[in-house]
């Protein structure tokens, strides 16, 4: 599992509570972005994020456009934002032209429904790692 990498960026907390879930369920750390991954080499990344006001976070933003190719296999996103597929869209089109593979199931968990959406986030966490074992 060391070429697995979960990352979040989470202001109020909420992207920070899923990205915990993922993190126990494939037994590894969850952490915040941050530019040490920029040339640290990973096979699959799994990615949360929200907007607010209408946009992603210019951290999450420049992390992602900060990620290079050949360093990155594949991205799995999750949100917890109401604007969960806008949020995913925004992020795809940056990894879409950098070449780098986004996985199309995406996980979304409401930001209300975090505690009772543990069993969502285990599945999707499983879900994600089978098919990228399959790549
Ligand atoms: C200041 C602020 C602005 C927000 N603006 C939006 C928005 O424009 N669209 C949206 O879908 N959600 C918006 N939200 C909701 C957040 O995306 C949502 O609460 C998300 O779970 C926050 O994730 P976090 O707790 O990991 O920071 C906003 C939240 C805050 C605090």
């Amino acid at each position: 599992m060391e070429d697995i990498r979960i990352r979040y960026y989470s202001k109020t907390g909420n992207t920070k509570e899923v990205a915990l879930y993922i993190a126990e369920r494939l037994k590894l750390e969850a952490l915040e972005i941050k530019e040490d991954d920029y040339d640290s080499p990973c096979g699959l990344l799994f990615l949360g994020g929200a907007p607010y006001a209408n946009i992603m976070s210019s951290k999450l933003r420049e992390y992602a456009n900060n990620l290079k190719k050949e360093n990155v296999k594949a991205v799995a996103l999750f949100t917890t934002s109401n604007w969960s597929r806008r949020t995913v869209r925004a992020l795809k089109k940056i990894f879409k032209e950098k070449g780098i593979l986004v996985i199309d199931e995406f996980l979304y968990v409401h930001m209300l429904a975090i505690k009772s959406s543990k069993d969502k986030a285990f599945n999707f966490a499983d879900q994600i790692v089978e098919k990228y074992n399959k790549m």
